[in-house]
């Protein structure tokens, strides 16, 4: 093996602006590889990795040059080419690269070593340690942290991994696939594991793990009759934690089965739960690891919220067997194939074990509250980018909850038959591959027989397109026509855009209530209540009407769009009373309230007279007052739009103070106005029996508290007394938590009683001690600066682990609207500084938290003024890395 070389002409450090990867450059890979045998010598601080790839040449691509391997901070220790040492001047190996310089032009093995420090990886990509495991993450770009590679999604390999481990330190040994081989390594306190992965993967997907966990077992046997064995590894004495995880992955897989007639492939399947996490969750082939928040859910420890987001999430990532690793993607611009579709899957999942239309308006809330955000600043970008600067950067609102969007669209647009066709065409045609967005939306026009050319506008343009609808009844024709135009409006880099092909579900209600069939004269057909709109402006006539109808559109958010229309004074409410489209009977309610505290802020600026609830209280009394209705639904429709809901509706020259107290003061009108009702209501949620986190008695328990909370607000001296007793009384955290929110809001003995209690109860156990921090992060008054300030102090505090860092930090940058946008700029400024300090432990967390400053150009000119001189500062800061830079570069408009 021949010795280590560096090349002192390759400089090549990450914190340098980088140049952007654009998908216009995309070429196949020049050497492909076969096969992947690593040998990983666990160690705290010296972990020795051994790679043997089997390389070839790519026959699509040009002649082959040099072979060139990514890496990241790794050390060579030898390198050989078909068992041969190579020559100094053969090769050159730097921390970031290694390029065999003459490969022979035919297959060849290549071996490598190298060796790394877990301790040390605090950017937890690579190898790291999580607490005392050691653990992986791949994604995106994570593999070559551990050995030189192509680290690309397109080179797909069969790996092979065998881990060694001190025994005591690393009873259990994982990796991906089957397990081949164990056993102790004579003569030493050292053991070993094989595992073998059949299905060729891409680097992204690999992973290990190595530490002394608990389990808990149990199987699936598929459609087929296969049985798989599960497994969730926990930190010991948390198994009990994961019965709940285990019962969601179960349900998973039974509907993946059902609904799009995936079958699960390997022997095994097995989860990680691991409490230092960048993400949420990994899928890696056969071996998901997961931040151990979206996995451990118990009556003690999880809310209603905590159990729904496990289930979500666990099915998420087990759909990406299918969405994701058997279909990969052939590059990160495709990264939406995967993400968008993946959770399109899982939100298609929740709908048919939990209540469809809750979970419609669940996820619209969370679509317009972050995506619709996002695509309206500078941050926006398209669902499939065309370039990046730094990849973990567009794991966004966008990429996920719009690319989950547009293949709903498609599914509105062919039906759900031509849609399933669609799919299995694309599970057939590119099982094993590595595919694009182009191949994908391919599967849906060939199987259904439909041009889809200008839809895959939506994939390339960015930004949320705005409807005005303007509806007119003709009494003597019995015509209702509707005047639509469609507007995308500018985004960085895409100053004109085109029409977008838009579903537009709509319906009519007669003056009893009732959906009224039509008849759409001329052009396009109304299939499935969906008028599909191509151009920026058209007209249709709808016939058949003898009264003039009332206009339902965008019934359950058929496309992610903006929608005005010239409703008459009156048509809101009677909607919130009548529409059969449950979605859009929320969305009136929520249009009613958000219209007036967009004119009570007004008010609030400038001194007008303020306008009264009435009607939107009316509206709210009916709703409350339905016992017909899912009381989770009757909790989303009576939840105010939120401040963040209302500033985006502002748009511009926003003041989140006015914002704040025009909202407070609609809560505490309708807390006085529907006080009994709310009592009453609390009173009826009340479970008697034992708890369980299913979704009906999670709806219950979701209305309860709302009753709770809103009733505090029109009279807080009951309020907090009721809120300290159910503090007091809970036997779950779900209730806990929604009196401690409740209390958080009101200065008083109560509060830090019941915090200090709760710090108490809960010290040392880390996701439970998270939420304490978030509490304390999102109460909104000035002395919250200064507690979040102190609490960075605390000795629970640490910007190592990303939870406790979104815990507090996160919460007050985005969710904390006043006292993080202080008019004085302090929110700014200590941001900033947290950040610059965390950016030097983990760029990738630092980014992320870096985008709360994504709307700064909205805000009123004093505010704006502040947060520019904060990223200016950030952007001034020294040895910045590419990912904070990348963000606050774009967010400047300079990047
Ligand atoms: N691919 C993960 C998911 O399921 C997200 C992720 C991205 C996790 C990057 C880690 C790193 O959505
Ligand atoms: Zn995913």
């Amino acid at each position: 093996m021949a010795s280590f070389s560096i090349d002192p002409g390759v400089k090549s450090m990450r914190t340098e602006q980088a140049v952007p990867v654009r998908l216009v450059d995309y070429r196949p890979p020049d050497w492909l590889v076969e096969t992947v045998a690593l040998d990983v010598s666990l160690d705290p601080t010296r972990t020795r990795v051994r790679a043997r790839l089997k390389l070839k040449p790519n026959p699509q691509a040009a002649a082959p040059a040099a072979v060139v391997l990514d890496g990241d901070e790794l050390v060579l220790r030898a390198v050989t080419l078909d068992g041969e040492a190579l020559a100094a001047d053969a090769y050159v190996a730097t921390p970031d690269r290694l390029t065999i310089l003459q490969p022979p032009n035919r297959p060849f093995v290549l071996e490598t070593e190298t060796e790394l420090d877990p301790t040390a990886n605090t950017k937890l990509m690579g190898l790291y340690r999580s607490g005392k495991a050691y653990t992986t993450q791949c994604e995106a770009e994570g593999f070559r942290r551990i050995t030189y590679f192509p680290d690309r999604p397109d080179v797909m390999a069969v790996f092979t991994t065998r881990i060694e481990a001190d025994k005591a330190e690393a009873p259990v040994l994982l990796a991906n696939g089957n397990l081949a081989d164990a056993g102790d390594v004579l003569g030493t306190t050292r053991h070993y594991a094989v595992w073998h992965d059949p299905f060729p993967k891409p680097s992204y997907l690999f992973a290990l793990v190595g530490g002394a966990l608990g389990v808990i077992e149990d199987s699936f046997t598929t459609m087929s009759g296969r049985k798989v064995a599960l497994k969730i590894f926990v930190e010991p004495g948390k198994e009990s934690r994961a019965d709940y995880a285990m019962g969601a992955l179960k349900r998973a897989m039974r509907w993946d089965e059902q609904a799009f007639g995936r079958e699960y492939d390997l022997d095994i399947f097995m989860i990680v739960a691991v409490s230092y996490f960048n993400m949420g969750a990994m899928e890696n082939k056969g071996l998901n690891i997961f931040n151990d928040k979206n996995v451990l859910a118990s009556q003690e420890t999880a809310t209603d919220a905590d159990f729904n987001s496990v289930e979500a999430i666990i099915a998420h990532e087990y759909f990406h067997n299918w969405t994701g690793n058997r279909i990969t993607c052939r590059d990160w611009f495709q990264l939406c194939l995967k993400e968008g579709l993946t959770v399109f899957r899982d939100q298609e999942f929740s709908s048919d074990i939990r209540s469809r239309p809750v979970k419609r308006i669940a996820d619209v809330r969370a679509l317009r509250g972050h995506q619709f955000v996002e695509d309206a600043g500078p941050l926006a970008h398209p669902v499939r980018p065309e370039a990046y600067r730094e990849i973990s950067n567009f794991y966004t609102a966008t990429i996920y909850e719009k690319g989950a969007e547009v293949v709903r669209m498609l599914k509105t647009l062919l039906g759900p038959a031509k849609f399933r066709a669609g799919m299995d065409l694309y599970f057939e045609r590119h099982d094993g591959r590595a595919a694009t967005v182009d191949e994908f939306v391919a599967c849906f026009a060939d199987a259904a027989d439909y041009d889809l050319t200008q839809f895959m506008r939506w994939y390339r343009q960015a930004g949320t397109p705005e409807l005005a609808v303007e509806a007119n009844y003709d009494a003597g024709a019995k015509t209702c026509t509707l005047e639509i135009t469609q507007m995308l409006p500018p985004t960085p880099g895409q100053p004109v855009k085109e029409p977008m092909v838009i579903p537009l579900a709509i319906g009519f209600l007669g003056p009893d209530g009732r959906d009224r069939p039509v008849t759409l004269a001329g052009g396009p057909t109304l299939e499935r209540g969906v008028v599909t709109l191509t151009q920026a402006k058209q007209t249709f006539a709808f016939t058949g009407l003898d009264e003039r109808p009332v206009m339902s559109l965008n019934r359950g958010f058929s496309a992610p769009i903006k929608l005005t229309a010239n409703l008459r004074d009156g048509d809101l409410a009677f909607l919130a009373a009548h529409d059969s489209d449950s979605f859009n009977r929320w969305q009136a309610v929520q249009t009613l309230a958000t219209a007036l505290l967009i004119e009570n802020v007004a008010a609030h600026r400038g001194g007008a007279p303020k306008r009264g609830a009435d009607e939107l209280i009316v509206a709210l009394a009916a709703i409350i007052g339905d016992h017909g209705l899912d009381p989770a639904y009757v909790a989303q429709a009576m939840a105010m739009p939120t401040e963040g809901d209302i500033a985006r509706e502002i748009g511009t020259d926003v003041d989140p103070d006015a914002i704040f107290a025009a909202r407070r003061e609609l809560r505490a009108a309708v807390g006085r106005a529907l006080g009994s009702a709310l009592e009453a209501a609390y009173v009826r949620m009340t479970d008697k029996g034992p708890y369980s986190p299913d979704a009906a008695s999670a709806g219950r328990r979701s209305l309860k508290n709302l009753a709770l909370d809103l009733a505090a607000a029109g009279d807080p001296g009951a309020g907090v007394a009721r809120a300290a007793k159910q503090y007091r009384d809970a036997d779950n955290m779900t209730d806990r938590m929604a009196s401690l929110g409740v209390l958080s809001l009101y200065a008083g003995p109560e509060r830090q009683e019941a915090l200090d209690d709760f710090y108490r109860r809960y010290d040392g156990d880390a996701l439970v001690i998270d939420k304490w921090f978030a509490l304390q992060a999102v109460i909104p008054e000035p002395e919250t600066l200064d507690r979040v300030r102190a609490l960075t102090a605390h000795p629970a505090f640490s910007l190592a682990n990303p939870n406790r860092v979104r815990a507090l930090v996160g919460n007050f940058v985005q969710a904390n609207q006043t006292q993080f946008n202080r008019a004085d700029g302090a929110g700014y400024a200590f941001h900033a500084d947290t950040m610059i300090a965390l950016d030097a432990i983990n760029p990738q967390v630092a980014a992320r938290l870096m985008t709360a400053f994504r709307s700064w150009r909205a805000l009123e000119p004093v505010r704006r003024g502040h947060a520019e001189e904060a990223l200016k500062r950030v952007a001034a800061a020294p040895n910045l890395s590419r990912d904070v830079n990348d963000i606050v570069a774009r967010s400047l408009g300079t990047g």
